[in-house]
């Protein structure tokens, strides 16, 4: 025999049930999003050297053994570079995610050195590693003079 009692408790199940399907539901789409989040910061897409070129300023803009960060939205997400005039030598861009977890890293023109804050990784001016867990070197992009003209391009490896 159902009563009052039976019919109120069919509708609380009934919210019940849809308040966990809705917050299961709000559940997974937050993590489906920090995941995908998570997959783009620690894998930063894999431009290649293809990508287009972009203008980042005058070879006068960057002097000579002091890098100068600088944004590149050739892929169409805008990532940072460091421009390394090397004078004699030419012009490096250097990716700045750390080769080891992807922090950014950051000149540190008194010790004249990269350094990544998150572990301590150690870069040369040309990204060379020279201390901490980094596995290789800072990826380099392309570069190509036009004139003055400091063109920038897809990651060379
Ligand atoms: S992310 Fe740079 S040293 Fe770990």
């Amino acid at each position: 025999m159902e009563g009052p009692n039976q019919e109120k408790n069919s509708a609380s199940i009934g919210r019940r049930k849809f308040l966990t399907l809705g917050i299961g539901t709000v559940g997974a789409a937050l993590g489906a999003t920090y995941v995908s989040l998570l997959g783009s910061f620690l894998n930063p897409p894999a431009a290649s050297g293809a990508t287009e070129l972009q203008s980042v300023g005058n070879l006068d803009k960057f002097p000579v053994n002091t890098p100068t960060l600088v944004s590149y939205k050739g892929s169409g997400v805008e990532e940072g570079v460091y421009i390394v005039n090397l004078g004699s030598e030419g012009v490096i861009a250097l990716d700045f995610h750390c080769t080891h977890l992807q922090c950014a890293v950051n000149w540190v023109a008194a010790s004249k050195r990269f350094i990544c804050p998150c572990h301590g990784g150690v870069f040369d001016l040309k990204g060379t590693v020279l201390a901490g867990p980094p596995p290789k070197s800072l990826r380099r992009r392309v570069v190509k003079i036009e004139g003055t003209n400091v063109l920038i391009g897809g990651m060379l490896v």
